[in-house]
């Protein structure tokens, strides 16, 4: 059947939208427009608007929307073409007659979905049969229920070439090929199944019906994962697994989220998450992408913490930048290194998850981190490179509003931090390794510093900073490098300093929630207690008048005070030996200047102690 966009057009002219959807729902005048509590979601108050002249409706409260067709795919659940053939009655229009090549592809297509479903239910027969033992272990070594396995439909190919072929021989070899369900090798030998000795994964289109299939090894094994290859039902890059489930759920939590693979989304489903999709092993696609954009204005996505799940999140980031638009975008979770979202619920629960969701990064944000620990930062030539590749993510922008604002953003925080270059930073910047852990510079940060810092940090106000580290997180991340430099000389603080730069690098909008987990993890929940009650003092947030905005402030300049000491001492023995050479104003401007910066440093802690002082007495 070709339908031509101008008879759509036609149709949706014809068809005045607030009388279609008046049948179903009660509607007030609003100005110009109607409004109505909306039928996609639970409200009181009506936020679901009718525009008779451009055909559209929307809610303000779900963000359902859409022509009249849609109302007839989305609200009574036709089929598109029934949708239109009811329109085209009500409308006294004629339904353009099927072109006969259509015809047979859509008759081709009828045979292939139920193929699929046969297909479907003869592997679910086959896991709850005799040979299916194995996969019914493996499922609940994973930890999945029956009821989890029932709604996803599970199923086990036997390890056997013909099995699935004979089950299903009434369908025709060519049929089952087209499918992807058999294998036709070259030349004259017999086709096989396909899947064989997996556990199985009906993927289903966003109307529900099975499309294709994703196979697990049982155990290890080369590949994995096995997909079906593209068919007339199935093209990897237009779907997302569970769509058909995440789309309902979405609208009603008001968000999606997008992990890697479809164990991740059946795992966050059985926690109670259920707005969950996944791409099927490529990485997304701009199509996937507009497809996620229908649902929710900011999709989340949730991929692993390792390079691969961080190299996919960047790459789908600069898929969406020419297709933002103001208010839609994308957002990002990072799990730690090694953790996947199914790794998550499993030992935290869905409580886990939803405490890493909270406050998931922007995309400008994930940008932005993305470039600056690309690459070090220590010559003139490499920031230039970073605002070079800034501004190149900026310019993939189609929005001319939103290309500003990026331009702008980056701009502000690239001259916030190379604007006018500070004198004492560390030569060597600290650099995170993405995803690998944290580990302290091998190095002293130069080597004028090591020749002062014998003596190193002091060790109560080390202790000072790391208790109001441990209660102010959001610190750690912006200041890691200054932690770094700390000379700290105490096993176990080192090793707390580790951990503690290894979340906030790591975790985005890192906590208290999130952070005390992890320490509990890395044994080090006893100094942490330790440290929290003892120190509590000068950072702590039950210290009367406490501004957290403030004490974050005073913990940031402190740390960067005490990271910068042996550096100034280190600068001032050396002007001062030049003094005994030269005697320009230069060296005295210098001198004058070191002083003043040291001066400032030390004030600064002296403060601190004195405040601790007052605290403790
Ligand atoms: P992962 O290797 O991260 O798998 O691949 P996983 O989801 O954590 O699986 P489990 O927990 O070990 O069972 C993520 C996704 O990449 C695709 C699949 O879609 C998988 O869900 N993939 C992976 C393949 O297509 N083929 C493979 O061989 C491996
Ligand atoms: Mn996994």
């Amino acid at each position: 059947m070709t339908l031509t966009p101008q008879f759509l057009d036609e149709l949706r002219a014809r068809t005045l939208l607030s009388a279609l959807i008046g049948k179903s729902v009660k509607l007030q005048r609003a100005g110009r427009e109607f409004k109505a509590c909306c039928p996609f979601h639970n409200e009181k108050t009506p936020s679901f608007y009718i525009n008779d002249e451009k055909g559209f409706y929307h809610c303000f409260g779900c963000s359902a929307h859409g022509d009249a067709i849609r109302w007839m795919t989305d609200q009574r659940g036709l089929p598109f073409m029934d949708a239109v053939k009811e329109l085209a009655q009500t409308a006294g229009m004629e339904v353009p007659a099927p072109d006969p090549q259509a015809q047979e592809r859509a008759e081709r297509a009828t045979g292939l979905h139920a193929a699929m479903e046969r297909a479907q239910h003869w592997l679910e027969e086959q896991l709850a049969g005799i040979d299916g033992a194995e996969a019914r272990t493996y499922l609940k070594k994973r930890g999945i229920s029956d009821k989890t396995r029932k709604a996803f439909g599970f199923g086990f190919a036997p390890d056997s070439r013909g099995r699935l072929k004979a089950a299903l021989k009434d369908f025709g070899e060519d049929t089952l090929i087209e499918a992807g369900l058999l294998i036709a090798p070259e030349g004259e030998r017999e086709p096989y199944d396909r899947f064989r000795g997996r556990l199985m994964i009906p993927i289903r289109d966003q109307r529900g019906r099975v499309i294709a299939f994703g196979g697990r090894i049982l155990g290890s094994g080369e590949p994995k994962y096995l997909n079906s290859p593209d068919t007339p039902l199935f093209d990897k890059g237009r779907t997302l697994y569970n769509l058909d489930r995440a789309a309902p759920a979405a609208r009603k939590s008001g968000r999606v989220i997008v992990v890697e693979g479809y164990m991740d989304v059946i795992a966050l489903a059985q926690a109670g998450i259920e707005e969950a999709v996944a791409p099927l092993g490529t990485a997304l696609t701009e199509m996937q992408i507009e497809r996620l954009w229908r649902m929710t204005e900011t999709p989340i996505l949730c991929f692993d913490g390792d390079n691969a799940g961080q190299k996919a999140s960047i790459r789908a980031a600069e898929r969406a930048l020419p297709h933002l638009e103001p208010g839609r975008s994308l957002r990002f979770l990072t799990l730690p290194a090694g953790q996947d979202p199914d790794d998550l619920v499993k030992s935290g629960g869905r409580q886990a998850f939803e405490a890493l969701a909270v406050s998931p990064e922007g995309l400008a944000d994930r940008l932005w981190r993305h470039e600056h620990a690309a690459e070090p930062l220590d010559t003139p030539e490499a920031r230039a490179g970073l605002r070079r590749r800034l501004n190149a993510h900026a310019k993939a922008i189609g929005d001319g509003d939103v290309r500003e604002q990026y331009f702008a953003e980056f701009r502000e925080r690239f001259d916030a931090l190379y604007g006018q270059r500070r004198d004492f930073r560390p030569q060597q910047p600290f650099r995170p390794r993405p995803g690998g852990r944290w580990q302290p510079p091998e190095r002293p940060v130069s080597g004028i510093a090591r020749t002062v810092s014998q003596e190193g940090t002091d060790p109560a106000m080390a202790r000072l900073v790391f208790a109001g580290l441990l209660d102010h997180p959001s610190v750690i991340a912006p200041h890691a490098e200054a932690i770094s430099a700390l000379q700290l000389g105490d096993p176990a603080l080192e090793q707390l300093r580790t951990t503690l730069i290894d979340a906030g690098l790591t975790i985005p909008h890192l906590d208290r929630a999130l952070l005390d987990p992890i320490l509990a993890a890395a044994g080090l929940e006893t100094l942490a207690k330790r440290l929290r009650t003892t120190n509590r003092l000068a950072f702590s947030a039950k210290r009367s008048n406490a501004d957290p905005d403030i004490i974050r402030r005073d913990l940031a300049l402190t740390i960067e005070a005490l990271a910068i000491r042996p550096e100034l001492d280190a600068a001032l023995a050396a002007a001062t030996a030049r003094l005994e050479r030269e005697t320009d104003d230069d060296v005295f401007e210098e001198l004058r200047r070191l002083r003043a910066a040291r001066d400032e440093a030390e004030a600064r802690l002296a403060a601190l102690k004195q405040g601790d002082d007052d605290a403790g007495g």
